[in-house]
Order: C-alpha cells, then sequence, then structure tokens
C-alpha cells in the first residue's frame, strides 16, 4: 500500500526555564518516532495527555519543524516542499472548533478560504463548493451566511471538517476533534468523520487520549508514552491482544467509560512523569505492574509484533 506521509526517527525538543535568565532546559515532547500513514487508512495515535500526540501532530501538518530525523510527504522530505504544497495534501481539524474558526468571517468564507488561498475557480464556484461541502457535513445551506458564534459547538466543529476537506486533500490529520464536545455531540462527529472518510477515500490520523473513542473508527493504532511509540498495530490486534502493559492499562480504562471522561484514570499508581526528567531504562517502568530486572536500566526497542511493533522487555521473554 502506498505510504502518503511518514516520520523517520524524528524528535522535537523545547527549551524550557522560568525567567529570562534561567537556565533552560530540553524537553523532549516527541522523540524518535518513526510511523507511516498508508492510503486509505486510519491511523489512530493515542496516549495520555502530554506524551506529544499534539507535537507530532503540527509536524505532520508542516506547522512545527523537527529538531531531528524527517517528515516525508509522498516520499518528500516536508523541508523541501512549500507551505502551500504541504497544506494542500494535509488537512488539520483541531480540537477545539471556537477557537479555530476566524470569528469575523462567515461559515461559507471560511469553508472558501482555502479554494482561495490555492486559486481553485472564479469566485462563483468556491462559493457554490463550499455550500456544497457545508452540506456534505450536514450543515443546512441556509447556514452559509451565519458566523461561527451563531453555531454550536458541534456545528462548528462540522465547519472546520468541511473547510478540512473542500481541497480533497490526502490526509486530514484530526487532533482530538471531538474531545472539546458534549458527549452527545462527540459520536455524531465520529460517525461523521467515519462516513466521510468512507464515501471520500480520505486517508485519516486521528488523535486521542481515549482508546475507546478510537475503537470504532481506527485501522490502526499507535500508542505513544512520553514522546515515544510503545506499540503500534492493526486495530483487531491491538484491542484483541495488546502487548505492552500500558496499552493493556488504557484498554482497561477505556472498558470504563464515564459520560464526560476527560483523561482516563488509568489506575497506575504513579502519575504521568515529568518530561523534563524521564525515568530511566523504560520510562513507564515506574508504573509498571510487571517490570523485572532490565526495566529501570534498559529501553527497550519497538520490535515487531503479530500485526505491529511493540517497544516492551516482556515481548523477548
Ligand atoms: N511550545 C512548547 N514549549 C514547551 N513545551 C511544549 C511546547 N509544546 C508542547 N510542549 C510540551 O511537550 C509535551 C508534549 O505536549 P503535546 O501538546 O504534544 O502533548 P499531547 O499528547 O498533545 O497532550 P494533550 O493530550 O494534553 O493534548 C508536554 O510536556 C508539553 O508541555
Ligand atoms: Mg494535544
Amino acid at each position: 500500500m502506498t505510504i502518503l506521509i511518514e516520520t523517520r526517527d524524528v524528535s522535537r525538543a523545547f527549551a524550557v526555564g522560568r525567567g529570562l535568565f534561567a537556565k533552560k532546559r530540553m524537553l523532549h515532547a516527541v522523540n524518535g518516532v518513526s510511523l507511516a500513514v498508508r492510503e486509505g487508512e486510519v491511523l489512530a495515535i493515542v496516549g495520555e495527555s502530554g506524551c506529544g500526540k499534539s507535537t507530532l501532530a503540527k509536524m505532520l501538518l508542516g506547522l512545527l519543524a523537527p529538531s531531528a530525523g524527517a517528515v516525508l510527504i509522498g516520499g518528500t522530505d516536508a523541508r523541501s516542499l512549500a507551505r502551500v504544497e504541504i497544506a494542500r495534501r494535509v488537512q488539520p481539524v483541531f480540537q477545539d472548533p471556537y477557537s479555530s474558526l476566524n470569528p469575523r468571517r462567515r461559515i461559507a468564507d471560511i469553508v472558501a478560504l482555502p479554494l482561495e488561498v490555492h486559486r481553485v475557480g472564479a469566485s462563483g464556484e468556491r462559493r457554490r463548493r463550499a455550500v456544497e461541502m457545508l452540506e456534505r457535513v450536514g450543515l443546512p445551506a441556509r447556514l452559509a451566511p451565519a458566523y461561527p458564534g451563531q453555531l454550536s459547538g458541534g456545528q462548528r466543529q462540522r465547519v472546520a471538517i468541511a473547510r478540512a476537506l473542500v481541497m480533497q486533500p490526502e490526509i486530514v490529520i484530526c487532533d482530538e476533534p471531538t474531545s472539546a464536545l458534549d458527549v452527545s455531540v462527540q459520536s455524531q462527529i465520529l460517525n461523521l468523520l467515519m462516513d466521510l472518510q468512507r464515501e471520500l477515500g480520505t486517508t485519516l490520523v486521528f488523535i486521542s487520549h481515549n482508546l475507546a473513542v478510537v475503537e470504532h473508527i481506527a485501522t490502526r493504532v499507535a500508542v505513544m508514552y512520553l514522546g515515544r511509540v510503545v506499540e503500534e498495530a492493526e486495530a483487531g490486534a491491538l484491542f484483541g491482544a495488546p502487548q505492552h502493559p500500558y496499552t493493556q492499562a488504557l484498554l482497561a480504562s477505556a472498558l470504563t467509560p464515564e459520560p464526560g471522561l476527560g483523561v482516563p484514570d488509568l489506575g497506575l499508581g504513579p502519575a504521568f512523569p515529568d518530561p523534563l526528567s524521564p525515568p530511566a531504562g523504560c520510562a513507564f517502568h515506574p508504573r509498571c505492574n510487571r517490570r523485572f530486572a532490565p526495566c529501570d536500566a534498559v529501553e527497550p526497542v519497538l520490535q515487531p509484533r503479530a500485526g505491529g511493533r511493540v517497544a516492551c522487555h516482556l515481548a523477548g521473554v
């Protein structure tokens, strides 16, 4: 299958530190991630808050430069592609539909803007395509002249989806597209994304902290922990037989969802580690109930597992 976008050993560090003159420390938000997104698939990226999902998403979108490694779009290093070229092929849907839409623009204009930027058709044609796209995502044409402030959260997210799809990009990167919405609306938006993905054949990268959310939509899942991919597999294999203790914990917490659940309580004891001083060895070992000799000293590398890869010393025993 064709690989549309891939990361090769990609990392992103941020210099952080209090005050102007305080010594800066490096925070490794994403650490040596290699992932390939294949045509037509829905790749879910899951993990707790702070594990680096959005940082990875921004690098896939060309909004953030990697500090090491590379992002390849259609086999070409994204650094040698123009910003508009990346935007034509890779489009985002962000978490917060309140801040991601310009409040002073009418929604038909918001959806038509990418067409304008890429100089597609005359203004009448652009407007027709924008209204068509709005209807496609379940918004009546009469809302075309409305402003974002007149819409509900779910309707705004539909506008964001219409804007992402209007240029028929190869890939749409959805970063927690439902987690800012009311629970009752979340499944509508998920279903819409699934329908559009099937109808248009768009490839999706779907980011979420909740495995339960991705269970119905993902064809493949990558699990991140403290900036690294710790397990990656076909959805059936991952949900049927999770190998990494962290994936198992995520799955267990996802099986007992509460309405309005934010970040799941994994029942793992110690909280998510400080990314400024990551644990030695396997970063997950302080929370792992199956840790043994090598775990606090040797960092496990990704190894093949049925239908994917896993980075855990248990996989080798
Ligand atoms: N611009 C930045 N400057 C400094 N640190 C940053 C910056 N952006 C992200 N980070 C840090 O990098 C780590 C990963 O952040 P990121 O937003 O990618 O996580 P996430 O998995 O998307 O979390 P969430 O589920 O809360 O959205 C966090 O520790 C975060 O504080
Ligand atoms: Mg995020």
